[in-house]
């Protein structure tokens, strides 16, 4: 099946805190709409980089920024939608057969992601005209 960019939805999930701290709960059956396979993280990306840039045929990814921010371009070959993620109560929900660019808007950006499924390149689509062909069938 493949999905649409407004297929790509902002989770909020339950936190304890106040203005500045925050204890965020991503509980398995509850708060996650899969169940987690792998968890990878980035950092370090220089301010201004833009990273990502690839689709997959087949993973549900969770991007939750814990720290800095990032500006998520989802494109699903016709319309594309841009979030914001700077904060740590709210993860993106990346479907498979989507493409997204990731835009580090801050210096020492943390992300974390939660997939569905252990790596596999195989199911990576790294050229943008090989997504486009994977869309149109
Ligand atoms: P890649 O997905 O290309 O990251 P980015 O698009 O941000 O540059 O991954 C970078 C490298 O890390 C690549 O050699 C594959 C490897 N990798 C793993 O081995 N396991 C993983 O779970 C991930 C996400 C990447």
């Amino acid at each position: 099946m493949l999905h649409s960019c407004n297929d790509a939805n902002e989770i909020t999930f339950p936190s304890f805190g106040g203005d500045t701290d925050a204890l965020v709960v991503m509980e398995g059956g509850k708060d996650l709409p899969f169940q987690i396979a792998r968890v990878y993280t980035i950092t370090g990306i220089p301010q201004g980089t833009t990273r990502g840039s690839h689709g997959h045929k087949a993973i549900n990814q969770i991007i939750v920024c814990l720290s800095g921010g990032v500006e998520m371009e989802v494109d699903d070959g016709s319309s594309k939608r841009r979030v914001t993620l700077d904060d740590p109560r709210i993860g993106l929900h990346v479907p498979p057969t989507l493409w997204t660019d990731t835009t580090y808007i801050t210096a020492d950006t943390v992300l974390m992601v939660l997939c569905d499924a252990p790596y596999d390149e195989a199911e990576y689509i790294r050229d943008y005209d090989d997504f486009k062909a994977f869309r149109n069938g």
